[in-house]
C-alpha cells in the first residue's frame, strides 16, 4: 500500500509527528518534495528531533528513508542534519537514500533567494534557504541533480567555484544515491510511506499564490516527487491543526487580529510553540478555517484526516471555527483564487463550547469530552472526510488513532 501524508493547511501542522507514527508501518519513507525550508519535529520521551531535510521515518529504528527526486538538497544541510542525528544516538548510516533525480541547492542560492525577496515590493517571506531558486534553475533547466554532480563529465562542466564546494560531498553522496523507482521494484516495498513537505495551501497551483513554496506540497506531488505512478497510491492522508498558522506573508482570512484577539494569540503561540523550527519566526495565528480545508480536502483527494494540536484549546471557554467568508456582500463558502477577495474575506464563524479540560491523557475517541467530540463530528461533516487521527500532545503516545490509515475498509 502507498500512504501519502501532506499538510493540508499552510504547512506546520504537525505532520512530523503524524508521518514518524505511522512510519512504524512502512517498508520506506520517501519524501516527496521542498528542501531545508521544511521544519518537522518529532518528540519521543524527553528527546526532541527537528529535521529540515530527512524524512521523519528515520527516527524508527531501522526503517529506510528516501530523500526523492521532488526535492531540492543543500549538501551541507543535509550533512549538517546526519551529524546532529548522530549526536543524538540515531543510526542512519545505511538507511538514509537519496534519488539521483532530487536537484541541488548551492550555497549562492540562499542569498539570491532572500535579496530576490527583499527586492519584491511585497515580500513572501522566504526561509532564505535557496528553495526558490533552486526551483526555477530546474524549471530553466539550468539546475544540477544529485546524479550530474556524480559523472565526472557533468561534474566538469560545473562552476569551479561551486564544484569546489560540492567535491566533499560527493564520495558521500554516491554511497547514498539511488534510482527511486528501480530501488522500489528490486526490494518489492510493500508498505510506502510518501512524505510531503510545507502546506497545500502554500502549493505553487493550489495555494495563495504568489505567496506559496516552490516545490509541490499537494498530494499530486507525491507520485511525480518518489517515482511511483499516480495510479499506485492508494490513499491521501491529510494533516491539520485546531486552528491555523502561517508563516511569512500572504492572505490568511482567519486570521487573529492582535488588537481584539491578543489574549488567543499569545495561548496559542506559548502552548502550541507557534515558533518557526526553520527560522524561529512566530507564526501568524487564526481559527480553524474550514472553507479553505475542504477545498484542500477536495483538491488532494483526502481520504483521511489527522487532527494536531487539540489540546492547545484545553483552557478556553468557546473554540470558534469559520465556516464562510463575508466578502463584500456575498456569503462564500469555496476557496477563492482571487487575492483581492482573500485580503477582503471576512470570516464567518461557529462558536462550540469548550472543553475545559485536560485532553493530554487520552488514548480513546471515546473518553473525549464530548464537546471536543462535536467539535470533531462538525469537521468531519463540514469536510466530508473522517478525522481517523487525533493528537493531543506532543508525544508519540499522545494519539488516539480511530481507524489505521494503513488499513483499507
Ligand atoms: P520558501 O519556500 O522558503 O521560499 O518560503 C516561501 C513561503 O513558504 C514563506 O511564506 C515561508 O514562510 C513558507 N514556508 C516554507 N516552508 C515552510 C514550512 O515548512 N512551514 C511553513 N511555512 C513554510
Amino acid at each position: 500500500m502507498n500512504l501519502v501524508v501532506i499538510g493540508a493547511q499552510w504547512g506546520d501542522e504537525g505532520k512530523g509527528k503524524v508521518v514518524d507514527y505511522l512510519s512504524e508501518r512502512a517498508d520506506v519513507t520517501v519524501r516527496f518534495s521542498g528542501g531545508a525550508n521544511a521544519g518537522h519535529t518529532i518528540v519521543r520521551g524527553d528527546r526532541v528531533y527537528k529535521l529540515h531535510l530527512v524524512p521523519s521515518g528515520i527516527i524508527t529504528p531501522e526503517k529506510t528513508v528516501i530523500l526523492g527526486s521532488g526535492m531540492v538538497i543543500d549538501p551541507e544541510a543535509l550533512f549538517a542534519e546526519l551529524r546532529e542525528l548522530t549526536n543524538q544516538g540515531v543510526l542512519w548510516e545505511g538507511r538514509v537514500l537519496v534519488s539521483d533525480r532530487a536537484h541541488v541547492v548551492l550555497p549562492a542560492y540562499r542569498k539570491l533567494d532572500v535579496e530576490l525577496d527583499r527586492q519584491r515590493a511585497d515580500p513572501i517571506g522566504t526561509t532564505g534557504r535557496g528553495i526558490g531558486i533552486a526551483y526555477s534553475k530546474k524549471a530553466m533547466r539550468d539546475g544540477y541533480r544529485i546524479i550530474d554532480i556524480l559523472e565526472q563529465q557533468v561534474f566538469d562542466t560545473i562552476d569551479p567555484a561551486d564544484r569546489g564546494f560540492l567535491e566533499q560531498y560527493r564520495e558521500p553522496l554516491a554511497d547514498m544515491v539511488i534510482d527511486v523507482q528501480r530501488y522500489m521494484e528490486l526490494k518489492g516495498s510493500k508498505a510506502v510511506l510518501l512524505e510531503g513537505a510545507q502546506g497545500a495551501l502554500l502549493d505553487p497551483d493550489l495555494g495563495t499564490y504568489p505567496y506559496v513554496s516552490s516545490g509541490c506540497s499537494a498530494a499530486a506531488g507525491a507520485s511525480i516527487g518518489s517515482g511511483i505512478g499516480p495510479r499506485a497510491i492508494d490513499r491521501v492522508v491529510g494533516v491539520f491543526k485546531a486552528y491555523s498558522t502561517r508563516v511569512g506573508n500572504g492572505p490568511f482570512p482567519t486570521e487573529f487580529h492582535a488588537d481584539r484577539d491578543g489574549r488567543l494569540i499569545a495561548h496559542i503561540r506559548e502552548i502550541g510553540n507557534e515558533y518557526g523550527v526553520t527560522t524561529g519566526r512566530p507564526r501568524r495565528c487564526g481559527y480553524l478555517d474550514l472553507v479553505a480545508l475542504r477545498y484542500i480536502c477536495r483538491s488532494n483527494s483526502i481520504d483521511s484526516l489527522a487532527l494536531t494540536h487539540l489540546d492547545v484549546y484545553d483552557t478556553l471557554d468557546e473554540v470558534k471555527l469559520c465556516v464562510a467568508y463575508d466578502i463584500g456582500q456575498a456569503s462564500v463558502e469555496t476557496f477563492p483564487a482571487s487575492r483581492t477577495a482573500l485580503d477582503d474575506a471576512q470570516p464567518v464563524t461557529r462558536k462550540f463550547p469548550g472543553w475545559k479540560t485536560s485532553l493530554s491523557g487520552v488514548t480513546r475517541f471515546e473518553t473525549l469530552p464530548q464537546q471536543a467530540r462535536d467539535y470533531i463530528a462538525f469537521i468531519e461533516q463540514y469536510t466530508g472526510v473522517p478525522v481517523d487521527i487525533i493528537s493531543v500532545g506532543a508525544d508519540r503516545e499522545q494519539t488516539i488513532v480511530r481507524r489505521d490509515p494503513w488499513i483499507q475498509s
